[in-house]
C-alpha cells in the first residue's frame, strides 16, 4: 500500500483523461477551453499500465476526471480498462453531465460504479449563466437515468456568493425525494481565478451550522472516506456533503493521488508542475512506475497552502481534474 511519512494511505487515483471541456464555468474556464497546440492525451494502453501499476500498490478506486471525460470517444473502453484491472473495485467518474442521458448506459455496461455530476444551480437561467450552457434539464434527465441504472450519484455545487448563495432551500427541496448526495464545495483559488475568487469565495461553515440546527446529523466517517463531511436527515432521501478545503486539517485525511491527461503525476491538487510518468511506461513492465511512485511519495507535503493564496502551477482545475 502506498503510504507517506504522515501515515496517510493512498488507495485512490484520480485519473484525468482530457483537459478539454465544452463548458465555460465562471470559476474554471470562463472564456471556454483554449489551446492552440495539439494535445497528446494518455492512450488506452498507457491507461491500462497506469491502472495496473497503481493496483499493484494497493489502489482500489480510480476516478476518471477531465476536463470533460465524455468528450473522449473511447471513454467506455477506458472505463472498461480500469474496471477489469485486478484489484480495482470502484471506477467512478466526475463529469459535467452534458452527455449523460445518451451515454450513461454504455458507461455502466463498461463497469462504472458511481458518478459525480456538477450542478451549481437548480435555476436554469442561473445554471446557464454559470456554465455557458442551457443544459440543466438534459443533465437532470441523465441523473434520473443513472439512478434507474442503480449507480451511486453525487452532485457537486460550488458555493459562489454572487451566484447561488441563496439556493440552499431549493437544493434541500430537491434531495427530499432524490437519493443523491449533494455536496457544496468551497470555491478554491487557482492561478487564473483570483478576482472571481475574491468576489465569490464564501465559507461552507454557515451551511454546516444551519444543517445541525435543523435536525441534520453529521455522519461518522472513517479515515478513507474522502474530503466531504456528510450529513443525513430522516425526512430526506438524499444526503448533504460539505467540501471545505480552507478548513483546518482538511489535508490530514488525504487519500488520493492524481495523474493529469498529459501523464503527469501530481502529489497534490495544488503543488508542483507534475512528474512525467510516461517515461516509465515505455517497456512492458509496470515495475519502474511502481518503484518511482513509492520513492516520490516520500516528498508529499503535509498540506496545500491555499490559505496563503498559493495555488502552485494549477491555473484552473480542468487541467488536473479537480
Ligand atoms: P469521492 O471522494 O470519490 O466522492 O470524490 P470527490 O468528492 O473528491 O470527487 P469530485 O471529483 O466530485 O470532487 C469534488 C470536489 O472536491 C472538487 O472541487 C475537487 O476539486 C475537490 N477535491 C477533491 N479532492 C481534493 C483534494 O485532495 N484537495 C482539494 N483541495 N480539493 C479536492
Ligand atoms: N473551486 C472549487 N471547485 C471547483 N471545481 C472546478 N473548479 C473549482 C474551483 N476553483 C469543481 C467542479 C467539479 C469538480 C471536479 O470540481 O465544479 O464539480
Ligand atoms: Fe468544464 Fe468542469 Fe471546468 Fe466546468 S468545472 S469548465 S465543467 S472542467
Amino acid at each position: 500500500m502506498l503510504e507517506d511519512k504522515f501515515g496517510r494511505r493512498f488507495h485512490y487515483l484520480r485519473l484525468s483523461i482530457t483537459d478539454v471541456c465544452n463548458f465555460s464555468c465562471e470559476y474554471c474556464l470562463p472564456n471556454g477551453y483554449q489551446c492552440d497546440t495539439p494535445r497528446d492525451f494518455l492512450r488506452l494502453d498507457e491507461i491500462r499500465k497506469i491502472a495496473k501499476a497503481f493496483a499493484n500498490l494497493g489502489t482500489s478506486k480510480i476516478r476518471i476526471t477531465g476536463g470533460e471525460p465524455s468528450l473522449r470517444k473511447d471513454l467506455p473502453e477506458i472505463i472498461q480498462a480500469c474496471a477489469s484491472t485486478p484489484g480495482i473495485e470502484h471506477v467512478a467518474m466526475t463529469c459535467n453531465g452534458y452527455k449523460l442521458p445518451e451515454q450513461i448506459s454504455s458507461w455502466v455496461d463498461a463497469g462504472l460504479t458511481s458518478l459525480n455530476v456538477s450542478i451549481d444551480s437548480l435555476d436554469p437561467r442561473m445554471f446557464a449563466a454559470i456554465t455557458g450552457h442551457d443544459k440543466l434539464e438534459t443533465i437532470m434527465q441523465g441523473i434520473e437515468k443513472a439512478l434507474e441504472l442503480g449507480i451511486k450519484v453525487k452532485v457537486n455545487a460550488v458555493l459562489m456568493r454572487h451566484f447561488n448563495q441563496n439556493e440552499l432551500d431549493s437544493f434541500l427541496d430537491w434531495i427530499k425525494e432524490k437519493p443523491v448526495t449533494l455536496r457544496f464545495i468551497e470555491l478554491m483559488q487557482t492561478g487564473d481565478n483570483k478576482l472571481f475568487f475574491d468576489q465569490n469565495h464564501t465559507s461552507g461553515l454557515p451551511i454546516k451550522e444551519r444543517l445541525l440546527d435543523n435536525g441534520w446529523q453529521q455522519i461518522e466517517q472513517n479515515k478513507t472516506a474522502g474530503p466531504a463531511q456528510e450529513f443525513t436527515h430522516s425526512d430526506y432521501k438524499g444526503n448533504i456533503g460539505l467540501i471545505m478545503p480552507y478548513s483546518k486539517d482538511f489535508c490530514a485525511t488525504c487519500n488520493r493521488l492524481r495523474i493529469s491527461a498529459l501523464g503527469k503525476l501530481h502529489l497534490c491538487l495544488f503543488s508542483e508542475q507534475g512528474l512525467d510518468v510516461r517515461q516509465f511506461l515505455l517497456d512492458n513492465s509496470e515495475q519502474r512506475l511502481q518503484d518511482e511512485l513509492v520513492s516520490l511519495l516520500a516528498d508529499k507535503k503535509s498540506t496545500h497552502f491555499l490559505h496563503d493564496g498559493y495555488t502552485g502551477a494549477t491555473k484552473h482545475l480542468a487541467m488536473l481534474g479537480g
